[in-house]
Formats: C-alpha cells, sequence, structure tokens
C-alpha cells in the first residue's frame, strides 16, 4: 500500500502552501481542485524538487457525482493517511442576493464534500490503525456572521463535526484537528467578492505559511483545535465572553466595510 497525503483545493492560497509544505516533508501528495493547470505545475515543479510522486485530479467539489467518480477510480492500492480539507469559499453580500446556485455550492463545498471524503476515508485509517485528517474552519465558526452569513454557519458546523469526530476516533489512533483561521492573505476575498478589503479586520490579516505550519503542528500532536496568530488567540477569548448577539453585531460593522 502506497500511503498518500490528500489536500483539496490546492491550487492557491492555503492548500498550496499545505502541499509545498508536506512535499518538503517527502509525503506522496494526490491534489484535487478545478484548476488543473496550477495543479499540473505545482505537481511538476514538486516531483522535480523534492523526488515524491504527486498525482493530481481536477474535481468540482460542488458536484458530488464528481466526487463519488474520484472515489471510484481512486486507486485500490493507495491508502489515504492524512486528509486535509482545506477547499472551501465564502460569498459576501446581503443573504437574499446570493444566487441558488451560490447557496447550494457553498454547502456542498464547505461542508458536503468534507463529509463524503472524510466518511470515505476513515474506514481504511481504522483498519491501519492510523491517520490524520485536519478540516479548515475558520474564526468565523464561532459567531454569526451578517451579510456572510451562509460562510460563518457552514463553518460552524464544520466545527462542530470535526471536534466531535476528534474524539471519536482517537481510541482508533487517528488524529483530527481543525483549524480556525482569521483572516488570511489569499485568493479568499477576490472568491468571495469583497469590494474593499482594507478595513480593521485586514489589518490583522496574517500570511498564509504561519497559519499552516500553525495547523501542522497542531495536527501532529493531535490538538483538537489550533487558531494561528495572537490577534485570533484574543479574538477568540472575546468571542467566547461575548453573547453571541453581541459579536454578529461586531461582525456586521467588519462586513459592512467591505461594500
Ligand atoms: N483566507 C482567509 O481569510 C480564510 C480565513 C478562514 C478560513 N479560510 C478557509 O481556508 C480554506 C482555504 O481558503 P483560502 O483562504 O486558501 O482561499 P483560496 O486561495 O481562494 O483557496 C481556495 C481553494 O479552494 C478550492 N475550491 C474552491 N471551490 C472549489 C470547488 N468547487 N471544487 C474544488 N475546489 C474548490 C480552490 O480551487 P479552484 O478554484 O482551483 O477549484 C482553491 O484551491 C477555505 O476553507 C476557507 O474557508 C480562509
Amino acid at each position: 500500500m502506497r500511503k498518500m497525503t490528500l489536500i483539496t483545493g490546492a491550487s492557491s492560497g492555503l492548500g498550496k502552501d499545505y502541499t509545498i509544505e508536506y512535499a518538503k516533508r517527502k509525503q506522496d501528495l494526490i491534489l484535487i481542485a478545478r484548476r488543473l493547470d496550477r495543479l499540473v505545475l505545482l505537481q511538476e515543479e514538486l516531483q522535480k524538487s523534492y523526488g515524491i510522486n504527486v498525482l493530481v485530479y481536477q474535481v468540482d467539489l460542488s458536484d458530488p457525482k464528481q466526487i463519488e467518480n474520484f472515489i471510484t477510480q481512486f486507486p485500490k492500492d493507495i491508502f489515504i493517511n492524512r486528509l486535509i480539507n482545506n477547499a472551501g469559499f465564502g460569498f459576501h453580500g446581503a443573504f437574499e442576493e446570493y444566487s441558488q446556485e451560490t447557496l447550494s455550492s457553498m454547502v456542498e463545498v464547505n461542508i458536503s464534500a468534507l463529509n463524503h471524503l472524510t466518511h470515505h476515508f476513515i474506514p481504511m485509517m481504522k483498519e491501519n490503525h492510523e491517520g490524520e485528517i485536519l478540516n479548515v474552519a475558520s474564526m468565523a465558526a464561532y459567531t454569526p456572521g451578517p451579510f456572510m452569513a451562509e460562510y460563518y454557519a457552514t463553518k460552524a458546523y464544520v466545527l462542530s463535526l470535526s471536534m466531535a469526530l476528534h474524539e471519536e476516533l482517537k481510541p482508533y489512533g487517528i488524529k483530527v484537528s481543525t483549524v480556525c483561521p482569521g483572516p488570511t492573505k489569499t485568493e479568499f476575498g477576490i472568491a468571495a467578492h469583497y469590494k474593499h478589503q482594507d478595513g480593521i479586520e485586514s489589518t490583522f490579516s496574517m500570511d498564509s505559511l504561519p497559519v499552516v505550519l500553525t495547523s501542522m503542528r497542531a495536527l501532529e500532536k493531535n490538538k483538537s483545535v489550533s487558531i494561528p496568530g495572537v490577534s485570533n488567540k484574543i479574538l477568540h477569548i472575546m468571542m467566547k465572553i461575548l453573547p453571541r448577539k453581541v459579536g454578529a453585531k461586531v461582525v456586521m460593522r467588519i462586513q459592512k466595510q467591505r461594500f
């Protein structure tokens, strides 16, 4: 059995950095995203630089049939011993302005794809008495988020599910860790259609690499949740103290700056 690390959303931002960091650690990789050209470039670069095996798959994770096809054609001699559920996107705007398509594809990518892949790969991890699952949630998981309402709600789901699986799978030697990044410099804001990205929140934006390294260390130690960066840690403490109603008002002020 060939052990491989599967990373979703490897074509940019955090996913690309997870890819490079695991490549440096000589892990063989399977990369998923829609932009195949970017994945192929990464594949060529990493195979040459690190002498590892990299397989790339163009899968639109908002389409359950494409996920099913990916799983069906998946080589039987590969054991996914590490799953990085990173792909995700948000949409900035009033809830009723989301198209029905955006509404459903956000649930598909941020929640259903993560469910599908995790559900599929756990049995093999149990059989092998080893496995690591890293789910990328967000600080958004801790509060309602007016003007990005659905995104915040999907990340609350991811955090809750992952913390439960952390406990369920610990006796089987399977590590499950969730990372809750705050604002991070990636292509996220472009995908989310932010008109302005220069508000208070952006002042505290982190580079992608420290977020990735913090979460990789947390996964290795099987920490249930990691929160990268001092400002996010302070924010987390405040969110625990403040009523959720107040949190929602604060987020609304931040999100309004982006119109
Ligand atoms: N940046 C932030 O401020 C921030 C903060 C907290 C949490 N996060 C979370 O971090 C994760 C990574 O986002 P990022 O910040 O790195 O943003 P990003 O640069 O926009 O990367 C998002 C990745 O997800 C992939 N993706 C999106 N929709 C997909 C689909 N339908 N099918 C397959 N892949 C899809 C994209 O690939 P393709 O477009 O090529 O398909 C891309 O590789 C997300 O889960 C996001 O919610 C980000």
